[in-house]
């Protein structure tokens, strides 16, 4: 490694890469849900995060509007809710009714103080002000079928049974109609409360969709799927499940969070690779299971929890003490992270024929693309614009590109190609969007896309996100150090040539006239 890499600042070696995009190499149509995102009653994710009713900018509920508008901005179109480990010791019953009787109690997963001023009412109205769709977990860690049908019952079902009833004498007469519902968070995890095995869990997730199905045929249920690909359950885990839960449910989850593990940063730049290999992995065996029972059924994956999280650094943080509602897991990231989930994005929407749905963990304050101060600013970090702009211009059809171009070795993948691309044909619209990484942090490539497939070329705007000082961020003092700048590109006869800096994210959006045939 040179000292220039090392440093995270840009080097100037060249390299040539090719792509060519056709209209007819359709993955399929892009499945919005995968721009979701999480909160989770965890650090200052909620309190002093979403939620502060002392701040300057809270609306008459209590919510920062500032967050709001930078939650608006980002584009997620899915927020899971209320968790991640802390659902899997919650009492949804505690967040509803007269806030000041609601009980104060200790969350043993984050061991935090629960003042529980923000429960489920709260959180899906808040969606509905933000026209979010709300994903909703249960509890099947410390609790089981009688209380998420409960909850079922009380966020979806008419008044005139007491569950509803009691919703409606809370402020909402009309039934929230949540759709998505998790069936627990990561129960195959030693550290969660009430973890199992494939086996325990199978059955309960089993019983539990079909109490959740009696009461409405038409939900959406994600079975717990693994909490990383390197769980010692991997794989059979997916197998046991599903081999239970097959016929009620619709999606099984996936989660992975990625960093630079001991300085690897070309393994950390190629973290997509890791989850190309974790969704085919988990289709397979959904596949498999299907096929075991002459199922056509194509289960989905949930990738409802992904981020860059530096999960060496909170392993010091471990050693919690019970504490009120504080900064936890507050990462700062920097440039070359912001290029990582650009390339996640891509990976996401590489695969939409069978990923329906992801979150990125978490959406403020707890590795998060926005960060606030209690009572202060609300800024956006570097990731938040990969996000965004995915999230604004990813619509139509997904086009799977032909690559061709140099490789990088890694430790942890082998050899990856350097160039990591989709694009996305939004033929209503008439634009077509290339959507790029280079992942080499040596060599700037020199970019040819072949688009003769396409009529009447123009480059509407090509924008990316690389710096020479990669380890820059951004921080109340300096919230725009790093923004997305105009890129290098040409349009000339159905070519477009570009230059894609090294460790960089690029959104290239093309104006065409040629409409799908469909
Ligand atoms: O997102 C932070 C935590 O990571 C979640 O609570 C848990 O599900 C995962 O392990």
């Amino acid at each position: 490694m040179t000292e220039q890499q090392q440093a995270g600042t840009a080097s100037t070696e060249r390299g040539a890469a090719r792509m060519k995009v056709d209209p007819d190499f359709r993955v399929g149509p892009l499945n919005r849900r995968i721009f979701g995102s999480f909160v989770e009653h965890l650090g200052r994710c909620v309190y002093t995060g979403i939620y502060e009713p002392e701040h300057p900018t809270a609306d008459e509920y209590g919510f920062r509007a500032d967050v709001a508008e930078l939650v608006r901005e980002l584009g997620p179109t899915i927020i899971r809710y209320p968790g991640g480990n802390f659902v899997s010791n919650y009492q949804w019953e505690d967040g509803i009714g007269p806030r000041s009787e609601r009980p104060v109690r200790l969350d043993l997963a984050w061991k935090t103080i629960e003042t529980n001023q923000v429960g489920t009412d709260e959180f899906l109205q808040w969606c509905e002000r933000l026209d979010l769709e709300p994903m909703m977990a249960v509890n099947l860690g410390t609790r089981g079928i009688t209380e998420a049908s409960d909850l079922l019952q009380y966020t979806n079902a008419e008044t005139g049974i007491e569950l509803a009833d009691r919703r409606a004498k809370n402020g909402h007469t009309d039934p929230y109609g949540v759709k998505v519902w998790c069936l627990g968070n990561e129960m195959d995890g030693p550290w969660q409360m009430g973890f199992k095995t494939p086996e325990e869990y199978g059955r309960l997730a089993e019983e539990t969709a079909r109490a959740m199905k009696r009461f409405d045929e038409n939900l959406e249920l994600v079975a717990c799927g693994s909490s990383n690909r390197s769980m010692p359950t991997f794989g059979t885990w997916e197998r046991v499940v599903l081999d239970r839960c097959f016929d009620l449910v619709e999606h099984i989850s996936a989660h992975a969070y990625y960093e630079p593990i001991d300085g690897d940063h070309d393994s950390f730049l190629a973290s997509a690779e890791d989850m190309d290999r974790f969704i085919s992995s988990v289709v397979a065996t959904a596949d498999h299971v299907a096929a075991a029972k002459g199922s056509s059924k194509k289960i989905m994956v949930s990738f409802d929890e992904w981020n860059v999280w530096f999960q060496k650094r909170w392993a010091g943080e471990k050693k919690l003490e019970i504490r009120e509602t504080s900064a936890l897991i507050e990462d700062v990231y920097d440039v070359e992270d912001a290029v990582v989930i650009g390339s996640l994005l891509i990976e996401l929407m590489r695969h939409t024929d069978r990923v329906s749905i992801a979150c990125q963990a978490q959406l403020v304050n707890v590795i998060a693309p926005i960060l606030t101060a209690p009572g202060g600013a609300a800024w956006r970090q570097t990731i938040f614009h990969p996000f965004a702009l995915t999230a604004k211009h990813a619509h139509g059809t997904v086009l799977q590109p032909a690559i061709s171009g140099p490789g990088i070795d890694t430790a942890r993948y082998g050899e990856v190609s350097a160039l990591h691309a989709t694009t996305v044909w939004n033929a209503e619209a008439g634009e077509l969007v290339i959507f790029a990484a280079n992942r080499d942090r040596a060599t700037e490539l020199d970019l040819t896309v072949d688009l003769a497939g396409f009529d009447e070329l123009r480059i509407i705007e090509h924008v990316h996100i690389a710096d020479d000082d990669r380890r820059a961020f951004n921080s109340p003092e300096q919230p725009d150090r790093i923004v997305p700048k105009p890129g290098v590109s040409t349009l000339t006869d159905g070519r477009l040539t570009g230059v894609l800096p090294a460790a960089s994210w690029h959104c290239i959006r093309i104006a065409t006239s040629s409409r799908s045939e469909d």
